[in-house]
């Protein structure tokens, strides 16, 4: 059984549903943050979920920021113990949900790209730049950058499409002194993941992270980290130079969507065997990063 949406019976107010997660407001400085196991694929959710794929998210998410240097939103408390009015509901939160610290949002997606792919290789084909960033170096497609860069988008409205911008264009809107902290930190932090996962069979082609403030201004990291959902994971075994390369999770449910006519289109059911296969993805991508088994 898969969970696709989330109903804490206004115990906890709603604050938001995105595409994967459902956000209730604790109080005006922590939240529950819930993956539920909604998949999108072209920019729509599936109607049914893949199960457990928010439990694999969130353990994959709390394996990086254990991992990870760097300051992050999590909140380490028993939600049951805490929270005993959660208890009711202990069949949708349990090893989905976590508390966190509500922060300030910085508005950018903070990119990080270390092999060129797709919008980034489109644009390089036509322009030899990506992101603006003029690129001196002959690459072909999926080849490693010699440096990782930081590509930001913009962090859209729900429903809209974030738009890819210029580091100049992030500076616009964060500042200098932030934008280069954000793009120093966020490539360190790449570098750190990009070279433990290669070590475990998997290429972290790219990612996003997502930053917040807290009240002293200082940088913490928010959201997911370094999943299949916010990253491009590679197997490295299968990794070729000069072609496009199977995306690790979503290969299956997308080539099953285009090629039965089915991409972008509302309220698709994914067949029992696509939800199967992306299931498995999603556990030997956790599994070969954490070198845990799952259950
Ligand atoms: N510590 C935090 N404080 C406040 N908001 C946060 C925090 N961490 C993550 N978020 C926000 O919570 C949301 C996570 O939900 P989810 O991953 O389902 O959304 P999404 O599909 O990425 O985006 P959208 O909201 O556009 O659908 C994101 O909008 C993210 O910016
Ligand atoms: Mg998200």
């Amino acid at each position: 059984m898969s969970l696709t949406t989330t109903d804490l019976q206004n115990v906890f107010p709603l604050l938001s549903r995105g595409k994967v997660r459902d956000i209730y407001e604790i109080d005006p400085q922590t939240l529950l943050f819930v993956a539920t196991d909604r998949i999108s694929a072209y920019d729509v959710i599936m109607q049914n979920g893949i199960n457990d794929k928010g439990k694999i998210l969130t353990k994959l998410s709390e394996f990086w920021f254990n991992f990870l240097p760097i300051e992050n939103h999590l909140i380490k408390k028993d939600i049951f113990k805490k929270f005993p009015q959660l208890e009711q509901f202990r069949d949708q939160l349990q090893d989905r949900a976590l508390l966190v610290r509500k922060l300030k949002l910085i508005p950018l997606e903070v990119i990080v790209r270390g092999y060129i792919t797709g919008s980034a290789w489109k644009e390089y084909k036509k322009s030899k730049t990506v992101h603006t960033i003029p690129i001196e170096e002959d690459l072909v497609e999926s080849q490693e950058f010699p440096h990782a860069i930081f590509t930001p988008s913009t962090k859209a409205e729900q429903g809209e499409h974030d738009e890819n911008i210029s580091p100049k264009q992030a500076e616009e809107i964060v500042g200098k002194e932030l934008c280069d902290k954000l793009s120093k930190t966020a490539i360190e932090l790449y570098e750190k993941a990009k070279n433990y996962a290669k070590t475990k069979g998997i290429i972290i082609a790219d990612t996003k992270f997502e930053f917040g403030l807290d009240d002293q201004n200082n940088l913490i990291l928010v959201d997911e980290v370094l999943t299949p959902d916010s990253s491009r994971f590679w197997n490295a075994k299968n990794y070729e130079l000069g072609k496009s390369q199977d995306s690790y999770d979503k290969q299956f449910l997308r080539d099953w969507l285009t090629n039965n006519d089915l991409a972008g289109k509302e309220n698709v059911s994914m067949t029992e065997e696509i939800v199967n296969k992306s299931r498995e993805k999603y556990i030997e991508a956790y599994e070969q990063l954490t070198g845990k088994k799952w259950e």
